[in-house]
């Protein structure tokens, strides 16, 4: 028996080791990871320069309070803030804590300035931001938030709504906060024009705009962060999952403005931002911000969306819509989620659901074009074996 709870419906499948794009299982079989921990392992299983980073950091210092400074800690919120729009960093561990954090900087910036009134978050209906008794909220699910009682403070609109969206904007609002392309929600990615006028209507009416790249940045999307391509700057970014690359590190990204109402004792963590963790974020940052990566990432990504479409149109009773952008890509059915993940596992590739019916399809960001042609290859085989 398990001594585990029950919260996962665990596959009856372990693995005893991981290189690169593939996992090892523990009855002897070879599998090409396209889940990687869930967009986590953006560098792929055991990536050398990781093995290294951690070997060496080890031996040298592991954890620290923040009581005092982190010099590692303060290289990579240097290199986050060259890289992008942000000011400043705040660490943590994990996606829901950065997203927690967000919702907490935005109160306290309207705190800070006399509008302590000024509360509520207005978020995307069935959106995810992770699974903290504030962010359930967030994310306005009934499937999640059922049996827990009520965090209050989030207000919620359709997703492509933007009467509703406009309507549900009140004096009380302190920010919108959205994923830019939803992960969990289905691969929906939000049209750049889309974000563009989000941006507008936040600084008409005074609110602040969080954009909840936990899932989608990291250059994921063959950009550092997946807005990047529409031009505007939110005011508040959260990350985590793929800045680690597999070691939990969560962030809070924020503009100067922001940022000043964060003074002492408004908010902390123990492990967050410790030298450990820092030193493999370091180590990641520096593979995926390089040009060069990005420019791959864009084109492995062509090549894989534009076979997966030719698929789609030879298989059109199976296949519904090729969604997604970069590295995160989504497969619509038309057939059942569940039997076709099954297949695709059958046949040595790993994937994984996300609502509306959609395969998520998250290879390393370092993944081999010869490795994405034998997805494909495995892909299509199903899809004719459903036919
Ligand atoms: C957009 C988004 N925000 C937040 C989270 C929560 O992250 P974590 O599971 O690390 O708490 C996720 C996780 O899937 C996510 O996709």
């Amino acid at each position: 028996m398990s001594y585990l709870v029950k919260n996962y419906n665990r596959k009856k499948i372990s693995f005893k080791y991981g290189k690169g794009s593939y996992l090892y299982s523990t009855d002897n079989k070879k599998y090409l990871d396209f889940v990687q921990g869930i967009a986590v392992n953006s560098l792929g299983h055991t990536h050398p320069k990781l093995v290294k980073t951690i070997k060496d950091q080890s031996k040298k210092l592991w954890h620290v309070s923040n009581a005092f400074q982190i010099p590692e800690g303060e290289k990579l919120a240097k290199k986050l803030c060259q890289k992008t729009f942000a000011d400043y960093v705040m660490f943590q561990n994990s996606g829901a804590e950065a997203t927690e954090a967000s919702i907490k900087v935005a109160r306290r910036y309207f705190y800070s300035i006399g509008e302590p009134n000024k509360t509520r978050i207005l978020c995307v209906k069935n959106s995810f931001h992770g699974r903290t008794l504030a962010t359930i909220f967030a994310s306005g699910s009934k499937k999640m938030t059922e049996g827990f009682g009520h965090v209050g403070g989030f207000d919620h609109f359709v997703f492509g709504d933007h009467k509703s969206l406009k309507k549900k904007i009140t004096k009380n609002t302190a920010a919108i906060m959205i994923e830019p392309i939803m992960g969990e929600g289905g691969i929906k990615v939000i049209p750049d024009w889309c974000l563009r006028e989000l941006r507008k209507l936040c600084n008409k009416k005074k609110i602040l705009l969080i954009l909840d790249e936990v899932q989608s940045g990291i250059s994921r999307t063959g950009d550092f962060f997946a807005f990047e391509q529409s031009k505007i700057k939110p005011d508040i970014t959260p990350i985590a999952k793929g800045i680690g690359g597999g070691f939990p590190i969560g962030a809070v990204l924020m503009s100067k403005k922001i940022a000043s109402a964060m003074t002492p004792g408004t908010h902390g963590s123990t492990f967050g931002g410790n030298p450990l963790a820092m030193a493999v974020g370091n180590t990641v940052m520096d593979i995926v911000s390089n040009k060069k990566f990005l420019k791959n990432v864009k084109s492995v990504s062509k090549y894989f969306l534009s076979n997966l479409n030719d698929i789609k149109d030879k298989y059109p009773n199976i296949i519904k819509e090729i969604r997604g952008r970069g590295l995160l890509i989504g497969i619509q059915l038309k057939t059942d989620q569940m039997k076709f993940i099954k297949k695709l596992m059958d046949n040595k590739l790993l994937t994984i659901r996300a609502a509306e019916n959609v395969v998520r399809v998250l290879p390393p960001l370092n993944v081999k074009k010869s490795e994405i042609g034998q997805a494909l290859k495995i892909i299509k085989k199903v899809c004719s074996e459903l036919n």
